[in-house]
């Protein structure tokens, strides 16, 4: 049978093995051992009689918002609604935490549009977001990461969806502009901007 539990220490090389082996198939972003060590809480883990066949973190980035990372389920295993249960369970964990926001940067689209997550403009999600993507080996030519979210709670303002006319044609290389920028809501509305507007 299948447990989800919280990841341990002893789990650490099995999960880095898990993903990296995905990194070189060019599925997932490659991590450092350190990293996974540093970032141990985070991640859930699906046990199968003692051996690890998949992970999933939630790293809280910013306020009210939280990634879903490194979600990964061993080829062997896939298929099963493991993947699922793991997303699951993290979600549940942002809504203990109190946060409603969630995104994630992926090639799996269509897996996370099933839970509910929707594309939107990667510019649009706050600086601490884009930490990881300039450590990225693919950033920022060759970047195929998608930008998705899930609100828990509908009456927060939305971010902008991402245009189907905006979508990359041959469906790799993103058209939308690789350089962060503060969203909108985020900038001061400073004295400045309201003179500007002011003006004839
Ligand atoms: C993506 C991944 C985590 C899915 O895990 P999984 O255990 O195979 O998925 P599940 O069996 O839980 O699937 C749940 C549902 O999602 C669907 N699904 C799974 N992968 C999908 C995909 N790539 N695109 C669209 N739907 C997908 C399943 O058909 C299933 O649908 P159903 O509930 O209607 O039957 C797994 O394929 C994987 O580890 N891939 C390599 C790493 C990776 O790309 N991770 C993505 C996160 S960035």
């Amino acid at each position: 049978m299948i447990k989800i539990r919280r990841a341990k220490i002893n789990d650490v090389r099995t999960i880095h093995k898990l993903l990296n082996g995905f990194a070189d198939r060019k599925e997932l972003l490659p991590r450092a051992i350190s990293e996974l060590f540093e970032n141990l809480q985070q991640f859930h883990v699906a046990d199968h009689g003692g051996a690890v066949v998949g992970c999933c973190s939630l790293a809280v980035q910013w306020d009210n918002l939280a990634e879903i990372k490194a979600l990964a389920v061993a080829d062997a295993y896939q298929g099963k609604g493991i993947g699922k249960k793991l997303l699951q369970t993290c979600l549940a964990d942002a809504e203990a935490l109190g946060i409603t926001r969630i995104f994630t940067l992926t090639m799996k689209d269509g897996f996370f549009n099933k839970f509910g997550f929707k594309r939107v403009v990667k510019n649009n999600l706050p600086h601490k977001v884009w930490t990881e993507c300039v450590r990225c080996p693919y950033f920022p030519e060759t970047c195929v990461e998608i930008a998705m979210v899930k609100d828990f709670d509908a009456r927060q303002k939305p971010i902008p969806a991402f245009k189907p006319g905006d979508l990359p044609k041959d469906g790799t290389v993103p058209t939308e502009p690789m350089v962060p920028k503060e969203p909108e809501a985020d900038a001061p509305k400073t004295a400045t901007r309201r003179r500007r507007a002011a003006r004839p």
